[in-house]
């Protein structure tokens, strides 16, 4: 009898979750909207495909199939066009992150990138964006100098012993110790020797996968995530190894930058990240906590060394597939070169004055943009009209750059690689507006990517650099990637050798 009880519960209780979810299916105002047919009822279908990690494609191929709206979950819609963005990403939307971000932080914190409070993350943004604008910009440019120069030592060694090598993995390589350079005054050593020092970019992937993957079952991180963490080969472990890596970095700073203060004014050029938290929480420490220091330090490493890494990638790849596009680049950085206005070094003032290098960095950032699942927010209270459609409130909705930047109607032949169509465009203004209004690799409106102009520069002063003195070799005509937020290549695997300069 007790036994009859003991099994009963169990399947009342699957027997009411089946019923439940049928009557959602069945009564939701939202029921018409076209999808796959188990997304009507579960959460798994969407799940199942993102463990395959190729969802920026699959969800490119469901908008053709199935229109502007589809749905991927019981109450989760990705959207496509143009209307539809701006009102989810405009400024000033309501649109809060969804809880898939929750899987992206520690249970019981907050951080920036994650923060679901809008009041508190328009503060939060508020306190730090000149961290990051142009202006801060000419404080870390010699940061990205020194990795440069050692990228560029790297490469003639690569020159020298004739060995294919994986390009992708050394730009993550630069992108990491750019990073550690700028925030922490310190290069990680990544690029001294090649490999991934303390498993911190093995830690980081599976930061990736774990909070891709749980996120889609949110409610399961704060139950998983203390027992993972004690396991290394877990997301929640690789979580915990970066937070403490980072913790480790601003303790060892502060100690060796005592005096800070004194210092404000005399070293203002060389000034890293963390120097200038440190300044602003010394003068302000209400306002500038240690928590800020911490989650501004951790945001950069993880918000800014893969996406980096996978936008060089992502450049070099579509030049090598396009040559002629190549040497088209090349010409105008040759011109550039020859009469004095681009440095050996190339400075980020000169890069700005290249217009088809920025044409180039444009389409390749449009081609295969860093991250590829659709940005999740919740409609507010009050419910929206979307794409034509009234979206109750609670509802989730989100809009995949991959989609939006693949959509033929914004960029014709979206497929191909065409930086000139940013050029064309300008002389035709509303259609640049548009194309503006669907470019979307940083994010948009108040989510917009922080570390924007950190990423333009790292990559505007080191591209030029590789396209005026190296020849490149691709060793294949397609790379494999992998898709958990960020849309990784595994294998840009090339050969190269010091561009021979014609004497003509
Ligand atoms: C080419 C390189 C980069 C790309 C393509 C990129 C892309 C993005 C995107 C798409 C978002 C919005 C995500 C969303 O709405 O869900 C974002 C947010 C963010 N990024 Fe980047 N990023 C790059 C580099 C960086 C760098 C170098 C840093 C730091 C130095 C950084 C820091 C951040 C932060 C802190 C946020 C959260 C902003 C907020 O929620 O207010 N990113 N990034």
């Amino acid at each position: 009898m007790h036994l009859f009880i003991l099994l009963l519960a169990p399947a009342l209780f699957f027997v009411f979750h089946i019923l439940l979810r049928l009557g959602r299916a069945t009564f939701s105002s939202l029921k018409d909207v076209p999808g796959p047919f188990w997304t009507r009822f579960t959460s798994l279908w969407y799940f199942n495909r993102l463990r395959h990690g190729r969802f920026e494609y699959e969800n490119i191929r469901l908008h053709q199939q199935y229109g502007p709206i589809v749905r991927l979950a019981p109450n989760q819609y990705s959207i496509s066009d143009i209307s539809a963005i701006k009102a989810v990403y405009g400024t000033g939307s309501q649109f809060a992150k969804s809880a898939w971000y929750d899987g992206w932080k520690h249970p019981a914190q907050w951080t920036v990138f994650a923060d679901r409070n809008i009041k508190r993350h328009s503060d939060t943004r508020k306190r730090f964006t000149s961290l990051y604008s142009m202006s801060s910009l000419v404080h870390y440019e010699p940061f990205v100098n020194d990795c440069a120069e050692i990228f560029n030592r790297r490469l003639i060694e690569f020159t020298e012993n004739k060995k294919s090598f994986n390009l992708g993995h050394w730009f993550q390589c630069y992108a990491f110790d750019v990073i550690g350079n700028i925030t922490f005054g310190e290069r990680f050593g990544f690029l001294d020797r090649g490999e991934d020092i303390d498993g911190a970019m093995a830690a980081l992937h599976k930061v990736m996968m774990y909070s891709t993957m749980i996120g889609v079952y949110p409610e399961w991180h704060p139950r998983l995530f203390g027992l993972l963490s004690k396991f290394k080969w877990s997301g929640a472990g690789g979580r915990a190894y970066i937070s403490k890596f980072v913790q480790e970095k601003i303790r060892l700073h502060e100690t060796e930058s005592k005096d800070t203060e004194k210092g404000e004014s005399e070293h203002i050029q060389t000034q890293d990240f963390v120097d200038k938290l440190l300044i602003a929480r010394n003068k302000n420490p209400e306002k500038v906590t240690d928590y800020h220091l911490f989650i501004m330090g951790q945001s950069n490493v993880t918000a800014g060394s893969d996406t980096t890494a996978i936008s060089l990638s992502s450049i070099m790849w579509h030049l090598l597939q396009n040559i002629e596009t190549l040497y088209k680049l090349r010409a105008e950085i040759d011109d550039f070169t020859a009469k004095g206005l681009c440095s050996e070094n190339v400075k980020f003032k000169e890069s700005q004055e290249m217009p088809y290098f920025q044409a180039v960095m444009k389409e390749a950032l449009r081609m295969h943009s860093a991250t590829g699942l659709p940005m999740w927010r919740e409609v507010p209270e009050g419910g929206a009209e979307i794409s034509g459609r009234y979206f109750p409130a609670g509802t989730i909705i989100g809009a995949n750059t991959w989609v939006v930047h693949y959509d033929d109607s914004v960029f014709p032949e979206a497929r191909s690689f065409r930086p000139e169509r940013w050029l064309e465009a300008e002389s035709n203004p509303e259609k640049l507006k548009e194309m503006n209004q669907m470019y979307m690799p940083f994010g948009l409106g108040s989510r917009t990517c922080l570390g924007k102009h950190i990423s333009i520069l790292e990559m505007s002063k080191l591209i030029p650099r590789l396209v005026r003195d190296y020849d490149f070799t691709p060793l294949r005509s397609d790379w494999k990637t992998e898709n958990y937020w960020f849309v990784k290549p595994m294998d840009f695997d090339v050969h190269v050798q010091k561009r021979v300069k014609s004497t003509l």
